[in-house]
């Protein structure tokens, strides 16, 4: 597990992509390069990339720091905002390192608590999140309209 840095940036696109198929290539690009430049409103804050013992990067979390989360009680919430770990390497303890590696940081940030969210039919992500020993808090459902 390391940070990502500037030279990952192909790498870091790829999963991005894999992860969010939704966001254009150029979307992904802009969020990437503000964070490299250290831009606030930082989102990601940090970003961390699993690599095989090949060099090849076959995972990545990244990580927020929210003022607030669904069913906590302390303020900021170091928060998943994305994990994923390539179809072929899954299964093999990759995304369980990523996750110690983001409660690392959330500690270091000076958190006491650790949230996330996922889409309520990912059966495969729930079940990792509860296997992580997250509280499965149950399904909140989202609203929005323009102003
Ligand atoms: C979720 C994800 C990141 C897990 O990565 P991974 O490298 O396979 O995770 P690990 O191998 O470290 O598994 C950790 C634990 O999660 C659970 N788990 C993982 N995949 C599972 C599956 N398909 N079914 C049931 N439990 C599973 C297991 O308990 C596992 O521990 P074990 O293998 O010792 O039993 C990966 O499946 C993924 O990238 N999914 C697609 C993207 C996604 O849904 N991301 C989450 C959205 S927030």
């Amino acid at each position: 597990m390391r940070a990502a840095g500037p030279d990952d940036s192909v790498a870091w696109l790829q999963l991005r992509q894999a992860l969010w198929p939704e966001g254009s290539e150029a979307e992904h690009r802009e969020e990437m390069d503000r964070f490299f430049a250290g831009e606030f409103p930082r989102d990601p804050w940090a970003v961390f990339l699993a690599e095989a013992e090949d060099g090849c990067v076959v995972g990545l979390a990244e990580l927020s720091l929210r003022p607030y989360a669904e069913g906590c009680r302390t303020s900021p919430v170091a928060y998943l905002e994305g994990w994923f770990v390539l179809p072929e390497a899954r299964r093999n303890g990759v995304g369980r390192a990523l996750v110690a590696a983001a409660e690392r940081w959330g500690r270091s940030q000076g958190c006491a608590e650790f949230a996330s969210d996922t889409s309520v039919d990912n059966q495969v992500s729930a079940a990792a999140h509860r296997s992580l020993g997250f509280a499965d808090l149950g399904t909140v459902r989202c609203f929005r309209k323009e102003l």
